[in-house]
């Protein structure tokens, strides 16, 4: 297992190219599942979790090629409907093959993801949207065996609470079904509407893109898709956030400064200057922090994924920060492992209270999950001596050689085998 060893304090200094989504491109690659043939996506980072939604693909008869961040999936060999659970308890995301195996084969048998660093997260919606479209949905064995035999039938839902997943599910397999469904309180997270899109082009009949409402008038089939990946939000986020813990400047490079909007509203009230040039952003903090609020909340508002990484700004801030987290009210890992690095949180009731430090200290922490991973390599870099940030796969996970890019800013990082 490998680990960072970090040293610090250091400024961070300098700019970085955002690559593709990875929220975006694991939808993507299950809708590929939709039509029969090649389907060529771009701008495709290469992250442990794609690798790994290509081996999900290819178990199921798929042939999946990634170079050059172009990845090629061809299902003209599709002869599988079964998610087992030694892939899928690896990662949740391998739940989005649900919908488009329901709909293109009629039948799919995807193990339940199980439990999560950060606490529940059910899969329920996924099948009531199944079953509201007409399918017979079971939980066997620690298995959810879908089936349609006479395929699915247009239908009516309502997704409470909002949920990205469900969302990209259900719409997988409404796009299939006879008939017309109506989609009621869908996630609008850019991940989602490029779904959307990349559908429509497809040959998906679906109004409402980018809406909280979609209606889809079934089809009888899709073509490949061909489509690009939105720059990540949240590893722009990240290193945006680098700047805020570090202290410094980054630029950013290939930003959608739409999706930006809710995370740079948050470093601006932690004091950073920000500047948007194109699609070009800036960060950067020559003074003290200040202390925010921030509560999370599905977009527009702002992202349960970014919430480690301001809470190790707020470790720093001259005064006392607030985070509360609607979505996961448990996902606070990161918190007792901030404090190992001198930062003085508690947690209590989904809200972490934060009394900012003037100075965090190295100790050896140890990542939990993808989010917290990247939010104890920050604070890392602003503490004072060697930093061990221990289980760094969850990095990998998500963010593409983030310790080259942090090193490439200045940071003082490397990675060990141990
Ligand atoms: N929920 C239900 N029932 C369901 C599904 C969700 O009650 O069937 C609840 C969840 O418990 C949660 C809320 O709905 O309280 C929202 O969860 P959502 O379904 O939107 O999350 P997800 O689709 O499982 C995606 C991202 C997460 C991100 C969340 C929230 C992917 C692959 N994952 O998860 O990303 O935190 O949306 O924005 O897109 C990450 O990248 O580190 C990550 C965890």
């Amino acid at each position: 297992m490998d680990r960072f060893v970090i040293q610090g304090p250091t400024r961070l200094e300098g700019q970085l190219a955002v690559g593709g989504a990875k929220n975006a491109v694991l939808p993507l690659m299950a809708a590929a599942l939709l039509s029969r043939g090649e389907s060529v996506i771009d701008n495709v980072p290469d992250l442990q979790d794609v690798r790994f939604f290509m081996t999900i693909l290819e178990g199921l008869g798929a042939r999946c090629q990634l170079e050059f961040n172009r990845l090629r999936i061809d299902t003209t060999d599709l002869d599988s409907h079964e998610a087992p659970y030694d892939l899928v308890r690896k990662m949740r995301a391998s739940i989005y093959v649900l919908g488009p195996l329901l709909a293109r084969r009629g039948e799919a048998r995807v193990s339940l993801p199980g439990g999560c660093a950060f606490g529940p997260r059910p899969v329920d919606l996924h099948q009531k949207g199944m079953r509201a479209l007409g399918a017979a949905v079971d939980e066997e064995h620690g298995y959810i065996v879908a089936r349609a035999p006479g395929g699915l039938q247009g239908g009516r839902f309502r997704f409470d609470p909002v949920s990205v997943g469900a969302t990209c599910n259900v719409l997988m397999a409404a796009v299939l079904a006879r008939g017309e469904s109506r989609l009621e309180n869908c996630a609008i997270e850019p991940e989602v509407t490029q779904l959307v899109a990349a559908l429509v082009r497809a040959g998906a009949r679906i109004e409402g893109v980018g809406t909280r409402t979609l209606q889809v008038q079934g089809v009888d089939s899709l073509k490949p898709l061909d489509d690009a990946v939105i720059p990540d939000r949240i590893e722009a986020g990240t290193y945006l956030a680098a700047a805020a813990v570090a202290g410094g400047r980054v630029h950013l490079e290939g930003v959608r400064q739409d999706h930006m909007a809710p995370v740079v509203a948050v470093l601006r009230d932690l004091g950073c200057d920000i500047s948007e040039q194109g699609d070009g952003l800036t960060c950067e903090r020559r003074g003290k922090l200040q202390p925010v609020r921030v509560e999370t909340q599905p977009y527009p508002g702002f992202p349960t994924d970014m919430q480690a990484q301001v809470m190790a700004a707020a470790a720093l801030a001259d005064g006392v920060s607030f985070i509360t987290d609607t979505i996961y009210p448990d996902r606070f890992t990161h918190a007792a492992e901030m404090v190992r690095l001198g930062a003085n949180i508690e947690v209590k009731n989904g809200t972490a209270t934060i009394i900012g430090t003037e100075r965090l200290q190295a100790a050896p922490v140890m990542a939990s999950d993808l989010r917290a991973s990247a939010a104890l390599v920050l604070a890392a870099t602003a503490a004072h001596g060697i930093t061990e940030v221990r289980r760094v796969y969850h990095i990998d996970r998500g963010y593409q050689s983030i310790e080259e890019r942090l090193a490439a800013l200045g940071a003082r990082i490397t990675r060990q085998s141990e």
